[in-house]
């Protein structure tokens, strides 16, 4: 492939179509003759890799009403940004994401950037006219995800969608629990126990990168892992928290400074060069709560980079009258299902090996019983943003569902501020 070219602004063009790839057969591309959807991304590391994958992937496995194409990406490093546009695929390379959200030749801005960039970027590149997809937590404020969600609400009255980017929503299996959630397969709802164990934090030697600043994350697990667990338990219980009562905690309060840029979530520190020392860390570690849904039902999360051994154990499992469900994200393939309803001497949790063409999403994949994987997950989102926007439909989940988030994150840091008082979800 040849070196993405480098614009110089809106106006600098690509010699080839608008949006195309240079060394591109478009005709020959799938969907070809359906209308393109142009997407520049803003960063590329970890998220921008694996939104990547998706979009370069979704058109060749589903059937899609518009084609996605993989226009521009835009980084601060102008070399880094070359080089990983040439690894992902990306046509066209912008170093200032205000250039990329004035291009015409942009349909929709993905954000893969930390979440200091996030209500800035979107609120311009829906003023824009763009769609846009938002990683998660959607802000780092309630403030920013209002005035992020105003602005998508104003731009959906103009056509265009904006969806933040929960993706465990997505994988075939959380699909299909909410599926048995909503046919009535688990009765009245009375418990939802969800933990997000990681342990890259274990380390004191790990340094302070983005993710432990609160001024670029908004906040630590809470905001990293605590957002998807919130969501996903909201998403599956079909209805919203209440109030939450939280305790939160910073284990290692001092970090030796980085000693360059992370990838994902490892990063070299800077221990040992001479005049580096070290920063402190201004977010929680670790984040446990209980919660109240609206209907009564009690929740129970966790959400830690200290679990050592843990590492990314999202496990989820709901208690209603009529049955029990359960998953567990490193086995992200299968779903246990107690039916209460069946022989009693019969019952105990079964494995839903969740490879079916029934499933979700999974008619378009391999044969039953060959497993798909996290990457899947960016796919099937990619898939359901494209489908929303042909349609015109509210994108799930909307920018609204991740002020929804943004409100329970909040309010389990005020709870932790005053010693764990219940304290309601505002809105
Ligand atoms: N959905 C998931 O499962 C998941 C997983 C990890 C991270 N995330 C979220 O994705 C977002 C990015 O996280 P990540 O893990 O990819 O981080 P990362 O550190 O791996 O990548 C961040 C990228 O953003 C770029 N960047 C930062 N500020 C920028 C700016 N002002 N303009 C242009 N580029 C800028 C960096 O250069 C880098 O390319 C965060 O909101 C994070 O919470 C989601």
């Amino acid at each position: 492939m040849e070196q993405p070219q480098q614009s110089a602004g809106p106006e600098a063009a690509p010699e080839t179509a608008p949006g195309a790839a240079p060394d591109a057969a478009p005709d020959a591309a799938p969907g070809a003759g359906k209308p393109p959807l142009r997407v520049g991304m803003v960063g590329y590391a970890f998220m921008g890799a694996a939104h990547s994958q998706g979009w370069r992937t979704v058109g060749h496995v589903f059937d899609l009403p518009r084609r996605p194409v993989l226009a521009a990406l835009c980084g601060r490093d102008g070399a880094a940004a070359r080089s990983a546009a040439e690894r992902h695929g990306w046509a066209a390379v912008e170093t200032d994401w205000r250039a990329l959200v004035a291009r015409d030749d942009i349909d929709l801005v993905d954000i893969c950037t930390p979440g200091d960039s996030h209500a800035e970027i979107a609120v311009a590149a829906l003023a824009a006219g763009k769609h846009v997809l938002c990683e998660k937590p959607l802000a780092n404020t309630v403030a920013e995800a209002e005035t992020m969600t105003r602005a998508a609400e104003e731009a959906y009255g103009r056509g265009q969608v904006a969806m933040v980017g929960f993706n465990y929503r997505r994988v075939p299996a959380t699909a299909f629990a909410r599926r048995l959630v909503a046919d009535g397969r688990l009765g009245t709802l009375r418990h939802v126990r969800v933990t997000y164990l990681q342990d890259w934090l274990a380390d004191p030697a790990f340094p302070l990168t983005w993710r432990l600043r609160r001024e670029h994350a908004g906040s630590g697990a809470l905001g990293d892992l605590g957002a998807h667990i919130v969501d996903l338990a909201q998403y599956l219980a079909g209805e919203p928290l209440a109030g939450v009562s939280a305790l939160t905690e910073t284990f290692v309060r001092e970090r030796p400074l980085p000693g360059g840029p992370s990838r994902g979530l490892a990063a070299g520190s800077a221990t040992g060069t001479p005049g580096v020392s070290t920063g402190t860390v201004t977010v929680d570690d670790a984040a446990v709560f209980t919660g109240r849904f609206a209907s009564g039902a009690l929740a129970a999360f966790e959400a830690t980079r200290y679990a050592t051994g843990r590492k990314n154990a999202l496990r989820i499992e709901l208690n209603g009258e009529r049955g029990s469900l359960a998953f567990d994200l490193e086995r992200l393939n299968e779903l246990w299902f107690h039916d209460t309803t069946g022989p009693g001497a019969e019952a105990g949790f079964r494995r839903i090996l969740v490879t079916e063409p029934e499933h979700p999403y999974l008619d378009a994949w391999w044969p039953p019983g060959h497993g798909l994987g996290y990457e899947h997950t960016f796919v099937h989102q990619a898939r359901d943003l494209v489908h929303a926007i042909a349609a015109g439909t509210r994108p799930d989940p909307s920018f609204a569902d991740g002020l929804q988030v943004q409100r329970v994150l909040a309010a389990v840091e005020e709870s932790a501020e005053k010693n764990s008082v219940y304290t309601p979800v505002a809105g």
